[in-house]
């Protein structure tokens, strides 16, 4: 099975009822529900998690990377201003997509720089929770075709 690591930063926990004309009606709890329907066809196997505290999002990222699993990062505000964040992933070694519910670059101009986009295999963004199942498959195919460190190569 493909390890993937579902990473959700602040204010995430509050979908569902946090600016619905931006951010839609569904909640995380739904939208996990949904990756791991997706998961179980793509042979992912999916942990899913969110906090509100830069640290405790580096630490995930750090858990993620050194165990080899791919993530799926939805940052949230972090994404345009957390450095440690950026070095996490560049450090850990992990291969990262970037995820957004709202289209980051319709929005304040704030939003249109992110930090650790350069340290991601790629960014999707604008398409609701449906960017996160894009994402998901986006890299669950990269995970899978990485070519595999062959024993005699040493
Ligand atoms: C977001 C976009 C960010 O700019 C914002 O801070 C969020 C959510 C999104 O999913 O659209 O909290 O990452």
């Amino acid at each position: 099975m493909i390890p993937i690591h579902v990473l959700n930063g602040p204010n995430l926990n509050l979908l569902g009822r946090r600016e619905p004309g931006i951010y839609g009606t569904a909640t995380l709890a739904a939208i996990e529900c949904d990756l791991r329907v997706q998961a179980e066809a793509l042979d992912v196997a999916l942990t899913f998690r969110q906090t509100n505290h830069e640290g405790e999002l580096v630490g995930f990222v750090q858990e993620a990377g050194l165990a080899g699993a791919g993530i799926l990062i939805n940052a949230a505000a972090y994404t345009h201003t957390s450095v440690a964040l950026r070095d996490a992933i560049s450090g850990s070694g992990a291969l990262a997509v970037e995820v957004h519910l709202s289209n980051v670059h319709a929005r304040e101009a704030f939003r249109h720089v992110s930090l650790i986009a350069p340290v991601c295999a790629g960014v999707i963004s604008g398409f609701g929770p449906r960017s996160y199942r894009l994402g998901l498959d986006a890299l669950a195919h990269l995970m899978a075709s990485r070519t595999p460190i062959s024993a005699s190569e040493d």
